[in-house]
Protein backbone atom coordinates (compact mmCIF):
# COMPACT_ATOMS: atom_id res chain seq x y z
CA UNK A 1 0.00 0.00 0.00
CA UNK A 2 1.21 3.43 -0.75
CA UNK A 3 0.32 6.77 0.64
CA UNK A 4 0.63 10.14 -1.47
CA UNK A 5 -0.19 13.13 0.45
CA UNK A 6 -2.71 15.45 -1.18
CA UNK A 7 -1.54 18.62 -0.02
CA UNK A 8 1.07 19.10 3.48
CA UNK A 9 -2.75 19.86 5.80
CA UNK A 10 -5.03 17.34 4.61
CA UNK A 11 -5.89 14.34 2.52
CA UNK A 12 -3.92 11.64 1.20
CA UNK A 13 -4.73 8.60 -1.51
CA UNK A 14 -3.63 5.32 -1.17
CA UNK A 15 -2.57 3.13 -3.69
CA UNK A 16 -2.69 -0.56 -4.11
CA UNK A 17 -5.59 -1.43 -2.26
CA UNK A 18 -8.83 -3.22 -4.01
CA UNK A 19 -10.93 -2.46 -1.63
CA UNK A 20 -13.88 -4.99 -3.10
CA UNK A 21 -12.19 -7.81 -1.54
CA UNK A 22 -12.14 -7.71 2.53
CA UNK A 23 -9.18 -6.46 3.96
CA UNK A 24 -6.50 -8.60 5.68
CA UNK A 25 -5.99 -6.87 9.58
CA UNK A 26 -2.55 -5.40 8.77
CA UNK A 27 -3.95 -3.48 5.83
CA UNK A 28 -7.31 -2.92 7.84
CA UNK A 29 -4.81 -1.07 10.64
CA UNK A 30 -2.30 0.89 8.07
CA UNK A 31 -6.07 2.25 6.25
CA UNK A 32 -7.11 3.04 9.56
CA UNK A 33 -4.17 4.83 10.61
CA UNK A 34 -4.03 6.81 7.61
CA UNK A 35 -7.49 8.05 8.04
CA UNK A 36 -6.07 9.62 11.81
CA UNK A 37 -3.22 10.98 10.05
CA UNK A 38 -4.26 12.45 6.83
CA UNK A 39 -7.97 12.89 8.09
CA UNK A 40 -9.16 12.24 4.56
CA UNK A 41 -8.39 9.37 2.48
CA UNK A 42 -9.06 8.63 -1.64
CA UNK A 43 -9.00 5.52 -3.59
CA UNK A 44 -8.96 5.59 -7.43
CA UNK A 45 -10.29 2.91 -9.62
CA UNK A 46 -12.58 0.37 -7.49
CA UNK A 47 -15.01 -1.28 -9.07
CA UNK A 48 -17.67 -1.72 -6.38
CA UNK A 49 -21.37 -3.50 -5.94
CA UNK A 50 -23.42 -2.05 -3.91
CA UNK A 51 -22.82 -4.97 -1.73
CA UNK A 52 -19.14 -4.63 -1.15
CA UNK A 53 -19.31 -0.74 -0.54
CA UNK A 54 -21.49 -1.65 2.17
CA UNK A 55 -18.93 -4.41 3.27
CA UNK A 56 -15.47 -2.46 3.08
CA UNK A 57 -17.59 0.61 5.28
CA UNK A 58 -18.61 -2.62 7.79
CA UNK A 59 -15.14 -3.05 8.47
CA UNK A 60 -14.66 -0.19 10.17
CA UNK A 61 -17.75 0.29 12.05
CA UNK A 62 -21.44 -0.11 12.10
CA UNK A 63 -23.18 1.52 9.53
CA UNK A 64 -26.22 4.90 10.38
CA UNK A 65 -28.62 6.00 7.61
CA UNK A 66 -29.22 9.25 7.38
CA UNK A 67 -31.46 11.06 9.87
CA UNK A 68 -32.66 13.34 6.95
CA UNK A 69 -32.03 11.93 3.32
CA UNK A 70 -33.95 9.46 1.11
CA UNK A 71 -31.98 6.09 0.71
CA UNK A 72 -32.22 3.44 -1.36
CA UNK A 73 -35.27 1.05 -0.78
CA UNK A 74 -32.67 -2.12 -2.27
CA UNK A 75 -30.11 -0.76 0.22
CA UNK A 76 -31.07 1.57 2.89
CA UNK A 77 -27.45 1.58 4.03
CA UNK A 78 -26.84 3.82 0.82
CA UNK A 79 -27.44 7.45 0.41
CA UNK A 80 -27.61 8.32 -3.31
CA UNK A 81 -25.82 11.73 -3.75
CA UNK A 82 -27.06 12.44 -7.41
CA UNK A 83 -27.12 15.49 -9.61
CA UNK A 84 -29.09 14.91 -12.63
CA UNK A 85 -28.07 16.71 -15.84
CA UNK A 86 -31.64 18.94 -15.46
CA UNK A 87 -31.36 19.41 -11.60
CA UNK A 88 -30.11 23.02 -10.25
CA UNK A 89 -29.43 22.07 -6.36
CA UNK A 90 -27.07 19.62 -5.24
CA UNK A 91 -26.75 18.88 -1.77
CA UNK A 92 -23.54 20.09 0.55
CA UNK A 93 -22.20 22.90 -1.38
CA UNK A 94 -21.34 24.57 2.25
CA UNK A 95 -18.57 24.16 4.23
CA UNK A 96 -19.68 21.42 6.57
CA UNK A 97 -19.42 18.22 8.95
CA UNK A 98 -22.24 15.94 8.32
CA UNK A 99 -25.08 15.54 11.16
CA UNK A 100 -23.75 17.55 14.21
CA UNK A 101 -27.27 18.43 14.69
CA UNK A 102 -27.35 14.24 16.23
CA UNK A 103 -26.48 13.53 19.84
CA UNK A 104 -24.11 11.41 17.61
CA UNK A 105 -22.79 12.65 14.51
CA UNK A 106 -20.92 9.79 12.50
CA UNK A 107 -17.54 8.65 12.45
CA UNK A 108 -16.99 9.17 8.92
CA UNK A 109 -18.72 8.64 5.52
CA UNK A 110 -17.29 6.78 2.43
CA UNK A 111 -18.30 8.56 -0.83
CA UNK A 112 -17.96 6.79 -4.37
CA UNK A 113 -18.15 8.10 -7.25
CA UNK A 114 -20.70 6.09 -10.29
CA UNK A 115 -20.60 8.54 -12.49
CA UNK A 116 -18.61 12.25 -12.67
CA UNK A 117 -19.42 14.94 -14.89
CA UNK A 118 -16.66 15.60 -17.32
CA UNK A 119 -15.76 18.65 -15.33
CA UNK A 120 -16.40 20.48 -12.03
CA UNK A 121 -17.95 18.68 -9.71
CA UNK A 122 -14.99 18.63 -7.39
CA UNK A 123 -14.78 18.33 -3.31
CA UNK A 124 -12.88 20.10 -0.85
CA UNK A 125 -12.15 19.40 2.51
CA UNK A 126 -10.33 21.11 5.93
CA UNK A 127 -8.61 19.88 8.30
CA UNK A 128 -10.35 21.11 11.97
CA UNK A 129 -7.48 19.89 14.22
CA UNK A 130 -5.30 22.42 12.38
CA UNK A 131 -8.02 25.08 12.77
CA UNK A 132 -7.85 24.49 16.30
CA UNK A 133 -3.73 24.54 16.47
CA UNK A 134 -3.30 27.89 14.34
CA UNK A 135 -5.76 29.70 16.39
CA UNK A 136 -4.31 32.60 18.69
CA UNK A 137 -3.26 30.86 22.87
CA UNK A 138 -6.01 33.20 24.12
CA UNK A 139 -8.48 32.66 21.39
CA UNK A 140 -8.01 28.88 22.44
CA UNK A 141 -8.42 29.11 26.20
CA UNK A 142 -11.68 31.12 25.65
CA UNK A 143 -13.26 28.57 23.36
CA UNK A 144 -12.22 25.72 25.38
CA UNK A 145 -14.85 25.42 27.78
CA UNK A 146 -17.80 26.86 25.16
CA UNK A 147 -20.59 24.81 24.43
CA UNK A 148 -22.83 25.56 21.48
CA UNK A 149 -26.17 24.59 19.92
CA UNK A 150 -26.30 22.72 16.98
CA UNK A 151 -29.49 22.14 15.11
CA UNK A 152 -30.92 20.96 11.63
CA UNK A 153 -33.33 23.95 10.74
CA UNK A 154 -31.03 24.84 8.10
CA UNK A 155 -32.34 21.48 6.34
CA UNK A 156 -35.96 21.39 7.47
CA UNK A 157 -36.94 25.05 7.54
CA UNK A 158 -38.05 24.83 3.82
CA UNK A 159 -37.69 20.84 3.07
CA UNK A 160 -40.42 21.26 -0.22
CA UNK A 161 -38.21 24.54 -1.63
CA UNK A 162 -35.41 22.23 -0.66
CA UNK A 163 -35.89 18.89 -2.82
CA UNK A 164 -37.19 21.61 -5.40
CA UNK A 165 -34.65 20.88 -8.52
CA UNK A 166 -32.49 18.88 -6.38
CA UNK A 167 -32.46 14.70 -6.87
CA UNK A 168 -30.92 14.02 -3.62
CA UNK A 169 -34.15 14.15 -1.30
CA UNK A 170 -35.05 15.21 1.92
CA UNK A 171 -37.09 13.28 3.77
CA UNK A 172 -40.55 14.82 4.11
CA UNK A 173 -41.25 13.85 7.84
CA UNK A 174 -38.31 15.02 9.24
CA UNK A 175 -38.32 16.87 12.72
CA UNK A 176 -36.17 19.46 14.64
CA UNK A 177 -33.51 18.51 15.82
CA UNK A 178 -31.40 20.66 18.55
CA UNK A 179 -28.56 19.07 20.30
CA UNK A 180 -25.28 20.67 22.43
CA UNK A 181 -21.41 20.05 21.08
CA UNK A 182 -18.58 20.91 22.74
CA UNK A 183 -16.71 23.84 20.34
CA UNK A 184 -13.21 22.50 21.10
CA UNK A 185 -13.69 18.55 20.71
CA UNK A 186 -11.26 16.04 21.58
CA UNK A 187 -10.81 13.57 19.02
CA UNK A 188 -11.75 9.91 20.65
CA UNK A 189 -8.73 8.45 18.98
CA UNK A 190 -5.86 10.30 18.45
CA UNK A 191 -6.30 12.53 21.69
CA UNK A 192 -5.84 15.61 19.45
CA UNK A 193 -8.19 18.82 20.05
CA UNK A 194 -10.19 20.62 17.08
CA UNK A 195 -12.39 22.97 16.04
CA UNK A 196 -16.16 21.64 15.87
CA UNK A 197 -18.19 24.02 15.22
CA UNK A 198 -20.00 24.46 11.38
CA UNK A 199 -21.85 26.83 9.07
CA UNK A 200 -24.99 25.03 7.88
CA UNK A 201 -25.65 23.05 11.77
CA UNK A 202 -23.82 25.65 14.52
CA UNK A 203 -26.89 27.87 15.10
CA UNK A 204 -25.36 29.80 18.56
CA UNK A 205 -22.58 29.41 21.22
CA UNK A 206 -24.59 28.52 24.22
CA UNK A 207 -25.69 31.42 26.37
CA UNK A 208 -25.21 33.61 23.75
CA UNK A 209 -27.75 34.72 21.01
CA UNK A 210 -27.51 34.20 17.49
CA UNK A 211 -26.48 37.61 16.72
CA UNK A 212 -23.83 37.67 19.41
CA UNK A 213 -22.23 34.31 18.25
CA UNK A 214 -22.10 35.02 14.56
CA UNK A 215 -19.02 37.40 13.88
CA UNK A 216 -17.11 35.12 15.99
CA UNK A 217 -19.01 31.84 14.51
CA UNK A 218 -17.94 33.55 10.77
CA UNK A 219 -14.39 34.59 12.13
CA UNK A 220 -13.89 30.40 13.12
CA UNK A 221 -15.29 29.75 9.56
CA UNK A 222 -13.31 31.79 7.64
CA UNK A 223 -10.06 30.88 9.88
CA UNK A 224 -10.77 27.34 9.29
CA UNK A 225 -11.22 26.93 5.30
CA UNK A 226 -8.05 28.79 4.10
CA UNK A 227 -6.88 27.81 1.90
CA UNK A 228 -3.42 26.22 3.05
CA UNK A 229 -6.07 24.09 5.10
CA UNK A 230 -8.07 22.36 2.79
CA UNK A 231 -7.65 19.72 0.04
CA UNK A 232 -9.91 19.94 -3.26
CA UNK A 233 -10.51 16.18 -4.78
CA UNK A 234 -10.92 15.49 -8.21
CA UNK A 235 -13.52 12.94 -9.01
CA UNK A 236 -12.81 9.70 -11.34
CA UNK A 237 -15.90 7.25 -12.09
CA UNK A 238 -14.70 4.28 -9.45
CA UNK A 239 -12.68 7.37 -7.13
CA UNK A 240 -13.88 6.93 -3.34
CA UNK A 241 -13.23 9.48 -0.58
CA UNK A 242 -13.17 8.00 3.11
CA UNK A 243 -13.23 11.24 5.49
CA UNK A 244 -12.98 11.18 9.30
CA UNK A 245 -16.41 13.03 9.97
CA UNK A 246 -14.15 14.18 13.30
CA UNK A 247 -11.94 16.09 12.37
CA UNK A 248 -13.04 17.90 9.15
CA UNK A 249 -15.43 19.74 7.29
CA UNK A 250 -16.32 19.19 3.66
CA UNK A 251 -17.69 20.99 0.48
CA UNK A 252 -18.94 19.87 -2.22
CA UNK A 253 -18.78 22.54 -5.77
CA UNK A 254 -21.97 23.14 -7.48
CA UNK A 255 -20.28 24.09 -11.15
CA UNK A 256 -21.10 21.67 -13.94
CA UNK A 257 -24.43 22.88 -15.09
CA UNK A 258 -26.26 20.29 -17.42
CA UNK A 259 -23.94 17.25 -16.17
CA UNK A 260 -24.64 14.49 -14.47
CA UNK A 261 -23.14 13.50 -11.33
CA UNK A 262 -23.78 9.77 -9.16
CA UNK A 263 -22.28 9.17 -5.98
CA UNK A 264 -23.27 6.50 -3.06
CA UNK A 265 -22.89 7.40 0.26
CA UNK A 266 -22.47 5.28 3.49
CA UNK A 267 -22.03 6.85 6.80
CA UNK A 268 -20.47 5.15 9.81
CA UNK A 269 -21.77 5.29 13.53
CA UNK A 270 -19.89 8.01 15.98
CA UNK A 271 -20.45 8.15 19.62
CA UNK A 272 -21.15 11.69 21.25
CA UNK A 273 -18.31 14.33 20.85
CA UNK A 274 -16.60 15.62 24.12
C1 LIG B 1 -21.75 15.47 1.00
O1 LIG B 1 -21.80 16.56 1.54
O2 LIG B 1 -21.77 14.41 1.62
C2 LIG B 1 -21.66 15.40 -0.53
C3 LIG B 1 -20.26 15.50 -0.99
C4 LIG B 1 -20.15 15.46 -2.49
O3 LIG B 1 -21.17 15.27 -3.18
O4 LIG B 1 -19.04 15.59 -2.99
Amino acid sequence: MEIRKLTGTVGAEIFGIDVSKPLSSAVLTDVRQALLDHCVIFFRDQQLSMQEHIAFVQQFGEISTSPVYKTLESHPQIMPVIKEATDTGIIGDTWHTDETYQETPPLGSVLYARQVPPFGGDTLWCNLYRAYETLSDSMKTWLDDMWAIHTNEYLTGNIAARNEGRSTKLLETVGVNHVSQPVIRTHEETQRKLLFINRPFTHAFEGMTREESLPLLNYLYDHSTKPENTCRFRWQKGSIAFWDNRCTMHYAINDYPGQRREMHRITIKGVKPR
